[in-house]
């Protein structure tokens, strides 16, 4: 039998990477498109560890309309999973042209040909940036969308509007946008993670690399915030649910779509972890005692914010499994082998 071919675009990256484990272990076949300008040949290594199999991989750039047709044809694509993107909050406000170009102009070429290809599915990677500061928590994909703060976070939300006008334009295409909370963690083996080039910026991989003495202590950044402990609140996401959400998001919209469709959905835990939760929480997990202190707010952070998942549950019969205590040991696992000589 011959299993469905996704591409998965991005997929050398650090959700993609894991959404090709999720898709194979539910039957599909992943076909990896990635120019690798802000990933590694090291996720492939870890996928072929993991499966047992190279999975096929074009180190090729999304924006190239002739490349995607030619992939679509010899691979005999059936879905696509879109995560291909740059993701820097800071570098978005410095090179708008750039991301705007790569970010909308890799999803508007393969809308072009996905529909020249007549393959309907895309699942698309959104983020619940589009939320802004929400004014109630949790906040459900009904929560108004706020202007964004960054050119990142415009392209999340220009990219949700390009996809709900070519769908509302009745074109023959089924699109779920997922709106992912905080993503952490690593496959549980080890084989794969998130491998962020020079400083991470984000706090799991910047608490691991601190514990693993790539860096120096972690800086929180404020405590003053009207939060239980003064810190921020996110809902952190094992990088495996948020995989396994998009295979739950492909299923959908095979099975009960029709064949023009447009939906968000939150893929989040439902639970709000506060930093110093999160820094409490590794070293009990891990028994490695961080260096910390508090330093003033980053600049555009929100106080509060994570998911009522209930549309996912209900609708996606998706649900998070794993703990952020799972999700940080696993992220622990990753970082010892990353840095093992
Ligand atoms: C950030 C992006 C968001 C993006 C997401 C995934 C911003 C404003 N938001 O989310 O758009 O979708 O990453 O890449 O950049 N923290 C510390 N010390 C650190 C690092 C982080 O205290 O060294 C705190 C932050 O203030 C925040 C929390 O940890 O409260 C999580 O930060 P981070 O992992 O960067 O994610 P977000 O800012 O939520």
């Amino acid at each position: 039998m011959t299993l469905p071919s996704i591409l998965v675009t991005g997929g050398a990256g650090f959700i993609g990477s894991h959404t090709a484990v999720a898709l194979a272990e539910a039957g599909y076949r992943p076909v990896i498109l990635d120019d690798f300008s802000n990933s590694s040949q090291r996720a492939l290594d870890g996928l072929q560890q993991i499966l047992g199999y190279t999975v096929p991989c074009y180190t090729k750039d999304c924006n190239d309309h002739a490349i995607l047709l030619d992939i679509f044809q010899r691979e005999n694509i059936r879905g696509v999973i879109h995560f291909a993107a740059f993701k820097a909050v800071g570098e978005s406000m410095q090179e708008p042209l750039r991301y705007y170009r790569n970010n909308l102009g890799s999803l508007i070429t393969l809308l072009e040909v996905m529909l020249e290809m007549n393959v309907p599915d895309l699942i698309f990677s959104s983020s619940c940036t589009v939320y802004g500061e929400p004014a109630v928590l949790p906040v459900t994909e009904a929560s108004p969308v706020q202007p964004a703060t960054s050119v990142y976070g415009n392209t999340k939300q220009v990219g949700e509007e390009i996809l709900r006008d070519v769908v509302a334009a009745g074109k023959p295409l089924r699109i779920i946008s997922l709106r992912y909370f905080n993503p952490v963690g690593a496959h549980p083996t080890g084989y794969i993670g998130e491998l962020p080039l020079g400083v991470p910026n984000n706090l799991v991989p910047f608490i691991t690399q601190s514990a693993a003495g790539l860096r120096g202590p972690i800086t929180i950044f404020g405590n003053d915030y009207p939060t239980p402990d003064g810190t921020c609140v996110r809902d952190y996401i094992h990088v495996m649910d948020l995989a396994e959400a998009h295979v739950a998001a492909l299923q959908n919209l095979q099975k009960n779509s029709g064949n023009n469709h447009y939906d968000v959905f939150n893929v989040g835990t439902g639970q709000g972890a506060s930093v110093l939760e999160v820094v409490q929480t590794f070293e009990e997990v891990t028994g490695h005692k961080l260096n910390y202190h508090v330093g003033p707010r980053r600049a555009g952070d929100v106080v509060s914010v994570f998911a009522d998942a209930t549309k996912s549950r209900e609708q996606l019969g998706w649900t998070a499994k794993r703990s952020l205590r799972e999700a940080l040991a696993d992220a622990w696992r990753w970082e010892l082998v990353v840095n093992r000589p």
